[in-house]
């Protein structure tokens, strides 16, 4: 697997990040889990995902309080707008 795979799950999933807080999900970047695809190779199967499929990177979407929505939106301005 070549680098570029990486990359462009990683955009496609930090702009999936980026929705999910505009509509007030919270949510976060997840690549640990990968190990357990590899140490599991019977869970691709068991999820029902293609065969030769491989996870290399994962959000996890969740609801949130209005507290901590607003708590990433100003964290978000403070590092765009510093
Ligand atoms: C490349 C990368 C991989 C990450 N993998 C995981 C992960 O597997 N598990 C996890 O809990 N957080 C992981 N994180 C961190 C979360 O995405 C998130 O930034 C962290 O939980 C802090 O969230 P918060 O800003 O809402 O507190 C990863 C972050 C990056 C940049």
């Amino acid at each position: 697997m070549s680098g570029l795979e990486v990359a462009s799950a990683a955009c496609i999933a930090d702009t999936m990040l980026i929705a999910a807080t505009d509509i007030g999900l919270a949510s976060i970047y997840l690549c640990a889990f990968v190990e357990g695809f590899n140490a599991e190779p019977n869970l691709i199967k068991e999820l029902g995902l293609p065969d030769g499929f491989s996870p290399i990177a994962g959000i996890l979407l969740g609801y949130t309080d209005e507290l901590a929505v607003e708590r990433k939106l100003e964290i978000k301005l403070k590092v765009n707008y510093k």
